[in-house]
């Protein structure tokens, strides 16, 4: 049973994160991107890959499994693509370079490619998606994950949750299309949220460690995620093992370090970022009037019963993160505590940073 939530000022909320993850040995410059990526989830409602993962970010920094500094090297560049290793430092630091590579490559080229390996985990993909459209180009995201989830067919965990994400810009910079899904039912983080909360979990969402379908979120963190739309997830799941696990050398399938049971070894995670200029084959005119136009016409068809307005993706985060921006981000009294006792932990005072009755 959930402990209610409260609303939490964005504002300070980043700075106590940032105190905390800088007081676990992180550098300040890392700590402001892997908070800013964090905290960028839970202002569009991506709670599940929030400020909830701050504690094992820390834990995983304590004990030199992530790089106190990020040193991303490039490891090989040629045309249009380059290969960035993270050495082992945050994600988020590793993601944001090798994405900003591929932008840039995309800006000479027409398209660019941007590949991670020896990296960790890194949050929402949407984050890196977005700093494309930012640029006016169209992106595309990819990582792999720890092995939790079974190719179609199999009774023992192969892919991870292996999100892709792909972002587009329209005629409104307000309202690019930004589209982020896990290759699960849903993100791992949705479980590790529940379990953490001690909340049940809809039916299709996972299996327990015995292959038996399973709606307590406890026994799903210990079990099997599904694929989303069975073999069709799966395949897509395979895709991104392809792209950012094989091609860029990373660890693949259970080689993967897992972010909470495995404290021996570095995650080694893959990751995959392009880009491309919206005008390779219309002029750039032309295209603005034609995703106008698809945008458009899409909103405007009429909803199906149960819904009031047909969204494009995108549309659900930007609605939630004006909300949130406005009336702080809302976290339960679980998370809540968490943060406090991470604080203590690392020596960070709570009430130097938060309002009172936190
Ligand atoms: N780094 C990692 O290892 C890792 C692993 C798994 C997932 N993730 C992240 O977890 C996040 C959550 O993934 P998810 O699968 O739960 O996402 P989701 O199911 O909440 O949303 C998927 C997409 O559907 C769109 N959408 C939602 N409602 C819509 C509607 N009514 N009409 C049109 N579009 C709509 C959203 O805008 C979003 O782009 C993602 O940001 C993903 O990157 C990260």
């Amino acid at each position: 049973m959930s402990k209610g939530t409260k609303r939490v000022p964005v504002s300070e909320l980043r700075s106590y994160a940032e105190a905390v993850l800088t007081a676990a040995g992180t550098v300040a410059a890392d700590a402001k991107v892997v908070v800013d990526n964090l905290l960028d989830a839970n202002l569009r409602g991506v709670d599940s890959h929030g400020i909830s993962r701050l504690g094992i970010y820390c834990k995983r920094v304590e004990l030199g499994l992530v790089a106190r500094s990020t040193e991303v090297t490039v490891v090989r560049a040629c045309g249009i693509a380059a290969l960035v290793s993270g050495n082992n430092g945050s994600g988020a630091v590793v993601g944001v370079k090798a994405m900003d590579l591929a932008i840039a490559k995309a800006k000479e080229f027409g398209i660019g490619v941007g590949g991670g390996k020896e990296s960790t985990h890194c949050g929402t993909l949407a984050y890196y998606t977005s700093r494309a459209v930012r640029e006016g180009l169209i992106g595309f995201a990819a990582t792999n994950a720890p092995s939790t989830m079974p190719a179609w067919g199999a009774r023992q965990p192969y892919f991870g949750t292996n999100p892709l994400s792909y972002a587009v810009p329209t005629g409104n910079p307000e309202r690019p299309i930004v589209f982020d899904m896990a290759t699960s039912t849903v993100a791992r983080g949705k479980i590790i949220l529940a379990a953490k909360i001690k909340q049940s979990i809809p039916e299709g969402w996972a299996l327990d460690k015995n292959g038996y379908p399973t709606t307590d979120g406890q026994a799903a963190f210990e079990g099997l995620m599904l694929p989303v739309g069975g073999h069709k997830g799966s395949g897509l799941a395979l895709l991104v093992e392809i792209l950012s696990g094989v091609i860029t050398g990373a660890a693949i399938g259970p080689q993967m370090g897992h972010l909470y049971g495995d404290f021996a070894k570095p995650q080694g995670t893959g990751h995959f970022f392009a880009a491309m200029k919206t005008d390779l084959f219309l002029s750039q005119e032309e295209f603005q009037a034609r995703i106008d136009h698809l945008c458009a016409e899409i909103r405007a068809l009429p909803p199906a019963p149960g819904h009031q307005a047909v969204l494009l993706p995108g549309d659900p985060e930007r609605q939630t993160k004006a909300e949130r921006l406005e009336n702080g981000i809302p976290l339960s009294q679980e998370v809540i505590d968490e943060l406090i006792a991470l604080g203590k932990c690392y020596g960070v005072d709570v009430a130097d940073y938060l309002p009172k009755g936190i």
